[in-house]
């Protein structure tokens, strides 16, 4: 089964509404246009995303962002009633119900309306593609590490549609641990970017934090004592100077970024994938990126491929992506299509 011609994809699983135009050209991924409507002001309040105040925002912007995209991709107004189109993504899962059920609720009704097929697909098998948009076809069998605020997951991909989750956390995620941490030192949220930040001019062996799970033999996770850990340091220290501040970011950032590393590097040691794809919207951090990057390098037949930074968060693109690459998997009618909270990579 393959797509000819342009995907409308969208994204609301979370906290951002974002519609994307993406095709398939040449075997490269190209996006045509992409507009986000990011909630990240609305929830800066309480510390973290609600819910009921997500799924609102997202039913009031997706018809505004849908336009916006048809209008970045040089549509004119006059076919946005019936627009030149060959499908529809829509992501199902997993994520915030409410959140999700706007998303696939434009989807089902722009399906039926437009008489296209249709594709409900997995959020972390997005953010798997999202290495691959722009660039060309990857090499299979590959070893994937998606690492969100929602999730931190090791995935095998026997090729584009067949894939394994063969690790992931047992308790938080690697950016949850960080969101968590930045918001004890005072930060606004999502704290991953601003401990990023703090942590560039501070020294990583300031303060000894923990690697959970770092010789364990299975691929699985574990960042709750991190996070306790570091609870335990904030109540210890209440009052510190920037350069502590520094420090200390740098500290608990070399934690998260060792763990990470360390057992990406142990699955791709054991299981030889010819490529690994990071996504997420910790694949952003600079640490992250350099350190993975070195040690992948010492695989003789491994290839890394980062995603660009524009498509690390969550975007509509790499559902579009996800969709082109793997349609007989999320190929769906708007009859079937439901938001699927708990969707879980088979
Ligand atoms: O993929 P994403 O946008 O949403 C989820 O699906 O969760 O990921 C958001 C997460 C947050 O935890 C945020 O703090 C983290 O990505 N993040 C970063 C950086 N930029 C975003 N973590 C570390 N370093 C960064 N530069
Ligand atoms: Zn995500």
């Amino acid at each position: 089964m393959q797509v000819k011609g342009t995907i409308l994809s969208i994204e609301t699983s979370c906290d951002d509404t974002s519609v994307a135009l993406v095709r398939k050209e040449k075997n490269k991924i190209k996006i045509l246009a992409q507009a986000t409507a990011s909630q990240i002001p609305l929830h800066r309040r309480y510390g973290g995303v609600v819910p009921e105040v997500a799924a609102r925002a997202h039913a009031e912007t997706i018809l505004p962002v849908i336009r916006e995209v048809f209008a970045l991709a040089g549509i004119p107004k006059e076919k946005f009633a019936r627009p030149p189109i060959a499908g529809i993504a829509v992501t199902c899962g997993s994520g915030l119900v409410t959140s999700l059920w706007v998303g696939v609720q434009a989807g089902k009704l722009l399906g039926w309306l437009w008489t296209t097929p249709l594709f409900g697909v997995n959020h972390i098998v997005g953010h798997i593609f999202s290495a691959c948009i722009e660039q060309s076809y990857p090499q299979f069998p590959a070893l994937a590490l998606v690492v969100s605020g929602g999730h931190t997951e090791l995935i095998w991909l026997r090729d584009a549609e067949h894939w394994k989750k063969i690790g992931a956390t047992r308790d938080d995620a690697a950016g949850e641990a960080l969101d968590k941490f930045a918001k004890m030192l005072g930060m606004p949220y999502p704290g991953g970017s601003e401990i990023a930040r703090w942590a560039a001019s501070g020294n990583p062996r300031a303060f000894a934090f923990p690697r959970p799970m770092l010789n364990d033999k299975s691929f699985d996770f574990s960042f709750a004592g991190l996070k306790t850990a570091g609870r335990t340091w904030c109540l210890a220290h209440k009052k510190i100077s920037a350069q502590i501040k520094k420090d200390v970011c740098a500290s608990y950032q070399a934690a998260v970024v060792e763990v990470l590393v360390a057992k990406t590097l142990a699955a791709a040691k054991k299981l030889k994938p010819k490529t690994i794809l990071v996504g997420g919207g910790v694949s952003a951090n600079e640490l992250l990126r350099a350190e993975l990057t070195t040690a992948v390098k010492k695989l003789p037949r491994t290839k890394l491929w980062l995603p660009n930074l524009k498509y690390t968060s969550d975007n509509a693109a790499m559902i579009g992506a996800a969709a082109l690459f793997a349609p007989r998997r999320f190929a769906t009618t708007w009859q079937k299509l439901v938001a699927k909270p708990d969707y879980e990579l088979e």
